[in-house]
């Protein structure tokens, strides 16, 4: 029995498909490879010297869908495939609900027929919104503030509904907090198309001389230092996150919610001194104007995974830094680099 994994060549995909194989897991891997590409899950096959089965599938095709579980025992689906850039999905909101909501739905429609019912679902912290105080817990109140966020939100209120009227269904909501970092190796990592709106790529690439400087979007919040605080979390942090999550759920019945953070926030002026210091480069920066939608500080309360999943972050900012910054030194281009220095 083999573990589907949807977007599985993307930046979460690809390091959760490292951590699956670790694991002893047999996976295949769906990606539509709009916002990835193969060559990264070449490279989750070169570090983990494991072969898997990959398809250019998007899960809006349910009949090539359908293929795929005819021709694999699955035994459960890690869902991890969507459109998930924020301000695009204000511009592009019915590409948004039909790509990340049809495609979903067809998804389920799918495993249903094929009685798959495990599913991790990588959801995200926008969930909640503009939430009033910090910690974030899983039982705060949930919201979104664009088309992207509400796709996120709208998911999980179709999974949860999904149980109660099937409760053979067994469902993981992961509600990542902000992952960057890479792959120690080097070898995998984020691969933004296009000028990064994250903080951390955008970092690594005036870093690497492909942007001149870094644009701090305020400097008057209510914070340590008056820029934004955000949970960030090491990509393999989280990526274990889904293993254990899996393991939930194929071992019990139900719907939860999982906060995936570290527990610790970071202001945008403390982690562009964190990468200086780890990268030994000077970023260059200018504080501008807010950019409209952002909250002053959100992090987790991470304890209900810790104590539900047996799971915790344990790499630390340095670790985050270093990692991402060894990607992008050793792969300016992303995928698209031609010639890798070891
Ligand atoms: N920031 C800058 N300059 C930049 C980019 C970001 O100052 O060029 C600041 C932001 O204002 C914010 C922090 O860096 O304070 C982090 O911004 P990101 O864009 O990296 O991340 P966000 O917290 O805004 O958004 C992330 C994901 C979303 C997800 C959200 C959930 O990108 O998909 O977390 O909490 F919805």
């Amino acid at each position: 029995m083999a573990i589907l994994v949807t977007g599985g060549a993307g930046y979460t995909g690809s390091h959760t498909c490292v951590e699956l194989l670790a694991a002893g897991y047999e996976i295949i891997v769906l990606d539509n490879f709009s916002n990835s590409k193969p060559e990264s899950l070449n490279r989750v096959k070169e570090l983990t010297e494991k072969d898997f089965p990959y398809y250019k599938v998007d899960l809006l095709d349910r009949r090539s869908l359908r293929d795929v579980f005819s021709n694999h025992p699955i035994e459960a689906v890690i869902h991890l495939a969507g459109l998930k850039a924020v301000g695009e999905s204000t511009s592009l909101p019915l590409h948004y609900y039909h790509n990340n909501i049809t495609g979903t739905l067809i998804l389920c429609d799918v495993m249903k027929e094929y009685g798959v019912k495990n599913m991790v679902f990588s959801s995200s912290a926008t969930v909640y919104g503009m939430p009033e105080r910090v910690p974030i817990s899983e039982d705060f109140p949930l919201s979104a503030t664009n088309p992207y966020g509400r796709t996120k939100l709208m998911i999980e209120e179709i999974l949860c509904d999904l149980f109660v009227a099937d409760s053979s269904w067994s469902i993981s909501l992961l509600r990542y907090f902000n992952p960057i970092g890479a792959h120690e190796s080097g070898r995998i990592g984020e691969d933004p198309s296009g000028i990064p709106s994250n903080l951390m790529p955008f970092i690594t690439q005036v870093a690497v001389g492909k942007l001149n400087e870094l644009l701090v979007f305020g400097n008057d919040y209510p914070t340590v230092d008056g820029s934004g605080v955000r949970d960030y979390i090491h990509v393999v942090d989280l990526a274990q996150g889904h293993v254990k999550a899996l393991e939930r759920v194929m071992s019990s019945k139900g719907v939860d919610a999982f906060n995936l953070g570290t527990g610790t926030g970071y202001s945008v002026l403390q982690m562009i001194a964190a990468f200086e210091k780890a990268a030994a480069v000077k970023i260059p920066y200018k504080i501008v104007a807010r950019r409209p939608g952002d909250v002053a500080i959100c992090y987790a309360d991470p304890s209900k995974a810790k104590k539900e999943l047996d799971w915790m972050a344990v790499r630390g900012i340095e670790e985050m830094c270093r990692d991402s910054w060894s990607w992008q030194k050793k792969n300016p281009d992303g995928y698209d680099t031609k010639v890798i220095s070891k």
